[in-house]
This record gives structure tokens, C-alpha cells and sequence, in this order.
């Protein structure tokens, strides 16, 4: 991350340009940030932690080619955050080292409100950023799975897993850690419930959603066992 020649300025040199950008940075998590304690990495908390040394964009009157944006190009992101630059690398992730997509469709670098859309109840809002995109599972249901009013990240790892569909498990595990197996009393040994069903034999023909039972995990308009 260079721009040959510049020199780390602190975000009191942006400030005559980009007023609000400086201001609402003080509430950002980032902000907060103070790596060079010791003053001897200067650039590392702050604007330029992001966008590099900015001498030249201010001298040039805020030429483009000499600042970073790290929207388009998630390098600068992954200088600090080394384990999120191992999620994406992941075999199923968003398409972010594709290009195809980048950090700030999900994340504000620059106001209080790291997630995307900012406002509003933790979760919910969890679940409205990846509605943004992802319609059929976020929409409303008649027969709702309230899993998802913990957030779609119980399931799913937001940048990347090595399962399939990004989920955080890849069997029933996923499921069970919500809904225990039961062995009932009164009944014979070996008998598995989940809830009050026994799932004995359903359990020998495969996984929750993957054996044809429960396809419909975000929910369902037909049936309340979302079996369909
Ligand atoms: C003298 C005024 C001025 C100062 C001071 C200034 N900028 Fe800018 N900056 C601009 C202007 C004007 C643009 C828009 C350039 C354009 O659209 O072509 C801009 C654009 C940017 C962009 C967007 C670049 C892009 O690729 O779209 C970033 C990021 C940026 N500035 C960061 C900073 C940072 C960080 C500082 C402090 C180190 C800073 N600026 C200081 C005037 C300034
Ligand atoms: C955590 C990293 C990070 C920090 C710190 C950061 N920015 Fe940014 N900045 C970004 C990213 C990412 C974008 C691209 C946003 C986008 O495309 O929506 C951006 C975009 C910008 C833009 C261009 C906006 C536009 O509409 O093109 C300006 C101006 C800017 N930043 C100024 C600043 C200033 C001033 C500071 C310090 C107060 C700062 N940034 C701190 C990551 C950061
Ligand atoms: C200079 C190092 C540095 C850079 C560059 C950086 N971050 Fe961070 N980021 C941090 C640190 C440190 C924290 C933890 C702050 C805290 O918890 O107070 C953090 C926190 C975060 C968080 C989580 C905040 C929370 O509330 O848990 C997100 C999301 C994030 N960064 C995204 C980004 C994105 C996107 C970029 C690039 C545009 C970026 N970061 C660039 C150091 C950095
Ligand atoms: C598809 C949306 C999405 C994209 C794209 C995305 N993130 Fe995240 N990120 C999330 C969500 C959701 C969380 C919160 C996870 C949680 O609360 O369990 C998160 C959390 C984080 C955190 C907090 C620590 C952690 O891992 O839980 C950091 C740091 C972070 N993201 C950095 C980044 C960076 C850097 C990029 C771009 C390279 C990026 N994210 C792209 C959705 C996204
Ligand atoms: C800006 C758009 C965008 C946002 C926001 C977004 N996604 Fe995605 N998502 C994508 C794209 C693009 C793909 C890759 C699709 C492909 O490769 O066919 C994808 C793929 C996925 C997949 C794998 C789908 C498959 O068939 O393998 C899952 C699961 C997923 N996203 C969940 C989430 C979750 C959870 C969130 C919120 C944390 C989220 N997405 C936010 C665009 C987005
Ligand atoms: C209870 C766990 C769970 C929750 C919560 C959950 N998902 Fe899923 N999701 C799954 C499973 C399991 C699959 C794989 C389904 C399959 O392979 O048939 C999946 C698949 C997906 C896919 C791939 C396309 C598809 O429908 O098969 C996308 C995209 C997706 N989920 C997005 C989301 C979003 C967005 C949210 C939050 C609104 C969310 N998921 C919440 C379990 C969950
Ligand atoms: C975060 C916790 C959580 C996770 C993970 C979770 N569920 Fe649920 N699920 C619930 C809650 C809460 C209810 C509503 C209360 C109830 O019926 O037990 C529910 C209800 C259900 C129902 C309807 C209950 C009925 O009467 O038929 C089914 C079916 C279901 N879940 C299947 C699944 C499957 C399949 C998975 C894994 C892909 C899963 N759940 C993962 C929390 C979770």
C-alpha cells in the first residue's frame, strides 16, 4: 500500500475538505484504534491507516491518483485484519478477492455503525444486510424459523467457511446445537426425539434439510414444519 513520495499528514490535514468524514470518524471503532504508541509508524491509526500517506492528494488539491481507496480494493483491510483475509480464502466465501464484491457493501469503515444498514435492533439488522442481496431467505414467511431472529450468522459464516453455502456446520450439528436429541422415557431404548417427534428413523435417511425433510430452513408459506 504506497503512494511513492507522500508523507503521513493525521487527520487534522482532511479535515478542511472532508469536515463530516473527520467528525463522525471520532465514534467509528476505528478510530479507536492506536497501534503507534511508540510514534514510530505514523499513518497507522486514523485516515491514513485506510488510505495511505496523504501529502500528495493535498498538495495536488485531492488528486485521486494519490489516495487509496480501499473500497475498491481490499488490501488496505487486510493489513490489519489477517483473519478475515484467511476467511475469504476459504473454499466457499463471498466473491470479495474475486472483486466482485467489497467490504463496504456489509461494513461502514467511517461512522459509529460498522454494520450495513446502520440503525435499528442488532440482529435484525444483521439480517437486513444480507437482504440486500439475498431476498428469498430473508423475506417474510408464513411459517417463520425463528432461528433466524438470532441472525442469519448462527448459520452462516459471513465471509467464508469450508462448508458448502458458507454454513458455520456441515450436518446436523447445525441444527442439533438449537434442537437437542432426546432419548424419551417410556419408550424403548434407542429411540431418538427431537421436539416431540421421534426422528429415529428419519436420522438413518440422512441430514436435517439434506435428506428431503426440512428444505425449507428459512421458512415456509405451506407447511409449519418446514418440510416444504
Ligand atoms: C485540499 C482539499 C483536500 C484535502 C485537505 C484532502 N482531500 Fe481528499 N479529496 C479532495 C477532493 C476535491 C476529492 C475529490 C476528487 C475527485 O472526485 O476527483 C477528494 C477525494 C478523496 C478520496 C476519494 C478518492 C477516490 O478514489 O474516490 C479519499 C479517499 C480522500 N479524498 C481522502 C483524504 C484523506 C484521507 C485526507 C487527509 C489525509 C484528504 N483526503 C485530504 C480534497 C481534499
Ligand atoms: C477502516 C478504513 C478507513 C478509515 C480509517 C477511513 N476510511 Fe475513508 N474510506 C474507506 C473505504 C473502504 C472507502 C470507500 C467507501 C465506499 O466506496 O463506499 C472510503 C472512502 C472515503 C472517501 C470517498 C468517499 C466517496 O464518496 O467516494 C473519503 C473522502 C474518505 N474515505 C475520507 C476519509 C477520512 C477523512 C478519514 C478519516 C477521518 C477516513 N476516510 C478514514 C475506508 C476508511
Ligand atoms: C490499521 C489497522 C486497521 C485497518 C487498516 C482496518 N482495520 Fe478494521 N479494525 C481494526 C481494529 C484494531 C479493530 C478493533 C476495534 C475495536 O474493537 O475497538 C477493527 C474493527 C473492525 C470491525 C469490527 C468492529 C466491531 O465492532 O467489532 C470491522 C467490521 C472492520 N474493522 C472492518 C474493516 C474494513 C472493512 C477495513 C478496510 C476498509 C478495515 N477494517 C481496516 C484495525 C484496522
Ligand atoms: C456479506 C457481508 C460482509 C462482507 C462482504 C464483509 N463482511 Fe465483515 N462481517 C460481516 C458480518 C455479518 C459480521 C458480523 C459477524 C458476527 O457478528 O458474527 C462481520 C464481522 C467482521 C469483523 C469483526 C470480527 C469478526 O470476524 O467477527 C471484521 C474485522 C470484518 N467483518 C472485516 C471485514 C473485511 C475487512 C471485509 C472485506 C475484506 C469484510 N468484513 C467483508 C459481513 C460482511
Ligand atoms: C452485496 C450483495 C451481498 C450481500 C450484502 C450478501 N451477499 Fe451472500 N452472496 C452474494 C454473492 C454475489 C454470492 C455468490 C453467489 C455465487 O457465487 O453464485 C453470495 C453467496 C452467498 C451464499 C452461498 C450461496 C450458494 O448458493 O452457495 C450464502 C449462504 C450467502 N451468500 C449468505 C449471505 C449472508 C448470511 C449475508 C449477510 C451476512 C450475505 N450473504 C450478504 C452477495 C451478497
Ligand atoms: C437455521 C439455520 C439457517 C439460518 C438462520 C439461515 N440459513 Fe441460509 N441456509 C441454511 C442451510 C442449511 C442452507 C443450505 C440449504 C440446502 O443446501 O438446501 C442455507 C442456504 C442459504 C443460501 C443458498 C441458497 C439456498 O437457499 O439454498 C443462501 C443465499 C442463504 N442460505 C442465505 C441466508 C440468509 C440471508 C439468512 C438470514 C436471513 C440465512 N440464510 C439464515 C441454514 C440457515
Ligand atoms: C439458533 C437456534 C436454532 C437453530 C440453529 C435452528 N433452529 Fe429450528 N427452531 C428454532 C426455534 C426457537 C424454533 C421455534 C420453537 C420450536 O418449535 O422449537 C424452531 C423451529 C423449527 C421447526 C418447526 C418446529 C416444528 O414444530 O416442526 C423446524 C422444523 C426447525 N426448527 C428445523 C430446524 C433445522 C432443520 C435446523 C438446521 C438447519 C434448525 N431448525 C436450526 C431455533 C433454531
Amino acid at each position: 500500500m504506497e503512494i511513492p513520495g507522500a508523507a503521513y499528514v493525521g487527520n487534522r490535514s482532511c479535515f478542511e475538505c472532508h469536515t463530516n468524514y473527520v467528525r463522525n470518524f471520532t465514534a467509528s471503532p476505528h478510530s479507536r484504534i492506536h497501534l503507534s504508541e511508540a510514534g514510530t509508524m505514523r499513518g497507522q491509526s486514523g485516515c491514513e491507516s485506510c488510505h495511505g500517506p496523504g501529502s500528495k492528494h493535498i498538495q495536488a488539491g485531492g488528486a485521486r491518483q494519490f489516495i487509496i481507496n480501499p473500497g475498491r480494493d481490499a488490501a488496505a483491510c487486510f493489513n490489519c485484519h489477517l483473519s478475515t483475509h484467511a476467511e475469504f480464502s476459504l473454499p466457499q466465501h463471498h466473491p470479495v478477492m474475486e472483486r466482485k464484491m467489497n467490504c463496504v457493501q456489509c461494513h461502514d469503515p467511517h461512522g459509529a455503525d460498522i454494520m450495513k444498514p446502520a440503525g435499528g435492533f442488532a440482529m435484525a439488522r444483521l439480517n437486513q444486510s444480507c437482504a440486500q442481496c439475498h431476498r428469498d431467505q430473508s423475506r417474510p414467511f408464513v411459517f417463520e424459523h425463528e432461528a433466524l431472529r438470532e441472525g442469519c450468522v448462527v448459520c452462516h459464516s459471513p465471509h467464508g467457511s469450508v462448508n458448502a453455502k458458507m454454513l458455520v456446520e456441515r450436518d446436523n450439528n447445525l441444527c442439533l446445537k438449537c434442537h437437542a436429541m432426546q432419548q424419551s422415557s417410556g419408550v424403548a431404548p434407542g429411540q431418538i426425539y427431537i421436539g416431540k417427534v421421534n426422528h429415529t428413523a428419519n436420522l438413518k435417511l440422512g441430514g436435517c434439510w439434506s435428506a428431503g425433510c426440512h428444505t425449507a430452513v428459512h421458512g415456509s408459506n405451506f407447511n409449519p414444519h418446514q418440510l416444504y
